[in-house]
């Protein structure tokens, strides 16, 4: 995210010729980077979890696209580990199929269309399969032989694996020497990134940041979380710090409220293990949504410097008040018009108290936000797919209008939309046609595919990219994760009470009558997830 990489200029051939689309002519020449941008340094992509849905997923269209942008330097090597042998031509071709299927199907976030063949070869050329078990000192011993044939170099170590997998392979990696910088004549970075889910709740998100940084410096670890991947998200910061309109509003004096929903139509699908032992609320709220509050909330940076921005999220998180039970509704889809209920959902218990949706009424205490509601839902077999964070404005102060036919304001609300759609909307007030004085709702919007021309996008680009420059500004600190598990730690543990009820929602509906009643508490009302624009009289 930073605007000057602070890493040397590569000496990829890419970085001197003139930038431009096109393919270059060999498949071991990378197309030429676009302006401003310029390849990230040679490195080495360690991938623990080669095999996984990850990796196929995400990790390597993103890789694919960085390939095709030249934002990767023709000394990068990919090397996958995974559990069980095989040639790296049957993984090489594994992944070439996934590839083909995501870029064809017109729902992935990957629709390409058809794959660029010399793209796909560049990245190809440089793929190499190990076999080897997460918690075996063989195959840290085989890794390091592999690693020690570009001594000096850089390495990045991905953990794209379950979470139990985080700490020993941490471990390993430590106790084999290949987290060490600058030691045994190594030039070179080793840095290692990390999945989603950080932990379970404070204690275990503690112990393991004590784990790694018992093996690694602060500075070596990249904790992902993917939002942060989104340029919609990473917008946040343009509209507020680049636009002089929002910025003296952009308090309580005159905020309202904040909606921060995350609402998706789809199911468990087929995670109902993981989810089981999850939860809607651990899955998204203490990490996604809280992750999209900072960006709402934080003062801004003295510059785009990854600390100057991670100090001030860091203070939002820490301002977090932390969350009562009855600041927060649990509920989970039954049957309806969107289908089964979870508790019908393979791998999940028949009488399973899990929940899919979490709402929450968090306050973030601090001169700025002191006494504003900032309302955050998310939910499976939600009536629409809609990630957005909704800012409400307070009512004019004077009702000018009252002695005419119109008395009662629609408030004004800028909406930033982050999933399905792109863009922004806003809702305000204008007088109406006609020799009355009428005043009438509109809304104006601005929808990224307007302006911009947008590529499939996993979201990952930016994300390894940034990780490769050594730029942490997307990625998240260790306190921050543990303050933000804190804030929630009376949910996931309450003193008393029990465990929160779970009330039931129609699979397909808004969700559960008592995330209502949350908001009608302070006279507030989520806004419908089906229906937004205002209606055209
Ligand atoms: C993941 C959660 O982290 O985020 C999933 O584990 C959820 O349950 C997903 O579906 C949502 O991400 P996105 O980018 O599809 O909105």
């Amino acid at each position: 995210m930073s605007t000057t990489p602070n890493t040397q200029a590569s000496d990829h051939p890419a970085a001197t010729q003139a930038p431009s689309c096109k393919l270059s002519a060999s498949p071991h020449d990378a197309p030429a980077s676009p302006p401003g941008k310029r390849p990230a340094p040679p490195c080495t992509l360690v991938i623990f979890g080669a095999g996984g849905d990850l990796t196929k997923r995400l990790l390597m269209p993103a890789l694919y696209n960085l390939a095709v942008d030249g934002l990767l330097d023709g000394g990068m090597r990919i090397i996958g580990v995974n559990h069980g042998e095989r040639e790296t031509s049957e993984w090489r071709e594994d992944l070439h199929k996934s590839l083909q299927q995501f870029a064809a199907d017109k729902a992935s976030t990957f629709h390409a269309g058809k794959l660029d063949d010399q793209a796909w070869d560049w990245v190809a050329q440089r793929l190499e399969y190990m076999a080897g078990e997460f918690e075996t000192d063989d195959t840290f011993t085989k890794l390091k032989q592999k690693l020690d044939q570009s001594p000096g170099g850089n390495v990045i170590f991905y953990l794209a694996v379950g979470s139990r997998f985080f700490k020993p392979i941490v471990e390993h990696l430590g106790k084999a020497g290949l987290l060490k910088e600058g030691g045994g004549g190594s030039s070179g970075f080793r840095r290692l990134v990390i999945e989603k889910p950080f932990g379970t709740d404070f204690a275990s998100a503690r112990d393991l940041n004590a784990h790694i940084l018992s093996y690694a410096q602060e500075s070596q670890v990249y904790r992902i979380d993917h939002f942060l991947g989104k340029d919609t998200v990473q917008s946040i910061l343009a509209v507020r710090f680049a636009n002089a309109l929002f910025e003296p509003v952009w308090r309580r004096e005159y905020i309202d409220s904040v909606q921060i929903s995350a609402a998706e139509t789809i199911g468990v699908e087929g995670r109902g293990k993981f989810y089981e032992q999850t939860g809607a609320f651990r899955d998204m709220l203490p990490n996604h949504l809280f992750q999209l509050l900072g960006m709402v909330a934080m003062e801004p940076p003295n510059s785009f410097d990854a600390e100057a921005v991670r100090d001030k999220k860091a203070e939002v998180f820490d301002a977090i008040q932390p969350l009562a039970p009855d600041d927060v509704v649990f509920g989970q889809y039954e049957k309806g018009p969107a289908g089964v209920g979870y508790r019908e959902e393979p791998n999940v218990a028949p009488g399973s108290t899990t929940e899919t949706y979490a709402a929450a009424r968090v306050f973030v205490e601090n001169w700025r936000w002191a006494g504003v509601p900032f309302y955050l839902r998310t939910g499976k077999r939600l009536a629409a797919r809609r990630t957005e964070i909704s800012v409400q404005l307070k009512p004019v102060p004077f009702r000018l209008f009252r002695d005419t036919p119109v008395d009662a304001l629609t408030p004004n609300v800028l909406t930033l939309r982050i999933d399905p759609a792109h863009g922004t909307s806003f809702d305000f007030n204008v007088k109406t046609p006609g020799p009355v004085m009428q005043v009438g709702a509109v809304q104006s919007s601005f929808d990224y595919a307007d302006f911009f021309t947008e590529r499939a996008n996993v979201g990952y680009e930016t994300l390894l990219y940034d990780c490769m420059l050594g730029d942490e500004t997307l990625f998240q600190r260790a306190d921050s994760i543990e303050t933000s598990w804190c804030a929630v730690d009376d949910v996931l543990h309450p003193k008393t009470g029990g465990a929160l009820p779970v009330h039931g929602y129609a699979a397909g509906s808004e969700g559960p009558a008592e995330a209502d009643a949350l908001l009608a508490r302070n006279g507030h009302a989520w806004r419908p997830l089906k229906q937004h624009a205002v209606e055209k009289k």
